[in-house]
């Protein structure tokens, strides 16, 4: 995430404080009485537990982030007002060469499979985008990216259902949403899950899209091999020494044998949301 100059007026920063739960789990909570908390949501030890029961490791954040550390709103926010600012971004999106591209691919190389073996995807995770109303210092200029990402998610999520002609699931984790964030993907009808549970749902009918994902995002999101995954270069890892030898390097070579990859055009916007995108699909499930 490159940095920006912005400065805000007044930061209160938040104040984290770490409680053990009855349940014997160690959680982050925010004690800024701020808008930006948001109700308990789904996740729970046994979310954590189910995904090493399916073979996978579970993902890990190296202690740098909770499930849900969500940033307060900016002052003055409203759904309005933030549907109307995502409206606006939306049409410009839309008429990218980036959006055609990945409109194009999306319909004539990934999803197009002979129609008889290959299961439709059911089911569209966005991770991290970061907060579209958030209110923290070096923040406020990154909305827009956050609204350019999730443009370009619900373009995969509306080319999927189109193509397959069945509808389809979509999701967004990201520790920073607030319950206004909430409020705006549920009226697009995304729905908010916490870590892990987004990278649960991920699995071979899946579509992860992880813009700018921090390393361990990254790691978790190739351990549950989606079928298709909008991200990056995964070059830095895979040129990793070997003797370093990491785990995720060893995911990554696999992931990178097992899929096609097609870098897409850059777009010129603030902040560059979408800098050096590659699309990444199974190889095999498309038509041959
Ligand atoms: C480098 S920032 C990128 C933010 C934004 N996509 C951009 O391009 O500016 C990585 C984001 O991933 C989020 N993140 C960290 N851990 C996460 C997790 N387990 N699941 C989803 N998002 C996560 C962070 O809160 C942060 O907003």
């Amino acid at each position: 995430m490159p940095p920006t100059s912005h400065r805000r007026k007044k930061h209160i920063p938040n104040k984290r404080t770490e409680i053990l739960d009855d349940d014997g789990w160690t959680r982050i909570t925010s004690t800024t009485t701020s808008t930006g908390r948001r109700p308990s949501t789904t996740t729970t030890p046994n979310d954590l537990g189910s995904s090493s029961a399916a073979g996978h490791p579970p993902p890990s954040l190296s202690g740098s982030l909770p499930a849900r550390d969500p940033m307060p709103a900016r002052p003055g926010s409203s759904l309005s007002s933030m549907l109307a600012q995502f409206r606006g971004i939306e049409s410009r999106w839309q008429a990218t060469e980036l959006c055609k591209t990945l409109v194009h691919v999306l319909e004539k190389e990934i999803l197009t499979g002979d129609g008889r073996n290959i299961d439709p995807i059911s089911t569209c995770v966005m991770l991290g985008s970061g907060s579209f109303c958030g209110d923290a210092a070096h923040w406020i200029d990154r909305h827009d990216s956050a609204y350019f990402q999730l443009a370009a998610f619900r373009t995969v999520v509306h080319t999927v259902e189109r193509v397959s002609g069945q509808r389809v699931c979509a999701y967004a984790q990201e520790p920073k949403y607030n319950d206004l964030d909430g409020e705006l993907l549920d009226a697009l009808n995304v729905t908010l899950v916490d870590h892990p549970r987004g990278f649960h749902l991920l699995d071979e009918h899946s579509v992860a899209y992880s813009p700018a994902a921090e390393r361990e995002v990254e790691a978790a999101v190739i351990a549950r091999k989606p079928r298709v995954w909008l991200h990056r270069s995964l070059d830095y890892l895979l040129q990793e020494e070997e003797e370093q030898g990491s785990q995720t390097r060893s995911a990554a070579v696999q992931f990178a044998a097992n899929h096609e990859h097609m870098k897409l055009p850059a777009l010129d916007v603030k902040n560059f949301p979408f800098h050096g995108s590659v699309i990444w699909w199974r190889k095999g499930y498309q038509r041959s």
